[in-house]
């Protein structure tokens, strides 16, 4: 039991990675034995004549978190098709980015994104920034939940984007301080993709109802498809 424990604090999503049939539902559609390879990922824009075509570098060596999880891509899909309208212009700051697919889909849509995670992720977003030639308008910065922010990181951005980070129990209360802390005023978006896979994950919501509401993306066409999938799309408003 102790040493379960030592391998879930070395690696958290450890049993995301399970390979055996009963745990199929929750993994990425990545073999989970990827190293270092590279997908193309493409998204539909605003205006569906405009693609953006992502290189992602995925290796699941630095932990799983350096692959791409289902939420993230739900995520992206849905900041391309909102356009470039929504994002340009406008400062974004992912959390738990892991690859960085999101924030990248943020940068290549005109935002300046900051893209956050530990440090054994950083290189995999370095390089996936640099493939993309995104090194313009996405900044790849260590950001750990419950710990200090960077004076670096943008106060009250626009946009917080967090994709697929509710699955470790001992990591909610540090995601909802981080929220908490970065969100200092209504004018802050807050958009929030979640795959529900565990009962705990209710926990996580019962700690983030302290300090946030929130609500159903409604302007998402892709809802029916990946509800199906227990991937919800959630605006967060932080309480006064
Ligand atoms: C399931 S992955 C999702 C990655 C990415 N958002 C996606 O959708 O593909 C969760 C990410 O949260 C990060 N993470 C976990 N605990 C963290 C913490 N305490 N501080 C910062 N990031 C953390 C992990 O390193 C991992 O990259």
């Amino acid at each position: 039991m102790k040493m379960e424990e030592e391998l879930d604090f070395a690696d958290p999503l450890r049993h995301l990675c399970k390979t055996d049939e009963s745990q199929s539902e929750i993994l990425p559609p990545q073999p989970v034995s990827v190293q270092n390879q590279i997908v193309q990922l493409s998204f539909t824009c605003g205006s569906p004549e405009e693609q953006i075509q992502i290189l992602l570098k995925v290796d699941a060596s630095p932990g799983c978190g350096g692959l791409a999880w289902p939420a993230g891509e739900v995520l992206a899909a849905y900041l391309a098709l909102r356009g470039r309208k929504s994002l340009s212009g406008k400062t974004i700051l992912e959390l738990g980015s892991g690859t960085g697919l999101v924030g990248l889909v943020a940068g290549a849509l005109g935002g300046n994104a900051w893209i956050t995670d530990q440090l054994p992720l950083l290189e995999i977003m370095k390089a996936n920034v640099v493939m993309n030639d995104l090194a313009s308008c996405v900044e790849v910065a260590e950001l750990n939940w419950g710990k200090p922010i960077p004076d670096t990181l943008p106060r009250s951005p626009d946009l917080i984007i967090t994709a697929d980070c509710v699955y470790f129990e001992p990591a909610f209360p540090l995601l909802v301080e981080t929220l908490d802390e970065l969100v200092s005023n209504a004018r802050t978006e807050v958009l929030f993709c979640y795959k529900k896979r565990r009962k705990a994950d209710k926990r996580f919501f019962t700690l983030l109802r302290k300090r946030f509401t929130w609500e159903e993306v409604q302007d998402d066409p892709n809802t029916p498809v990946y509800s199906r999938e227990a991937i919800s799309l959630l605006r967060l408003f932080k309480k006064s």
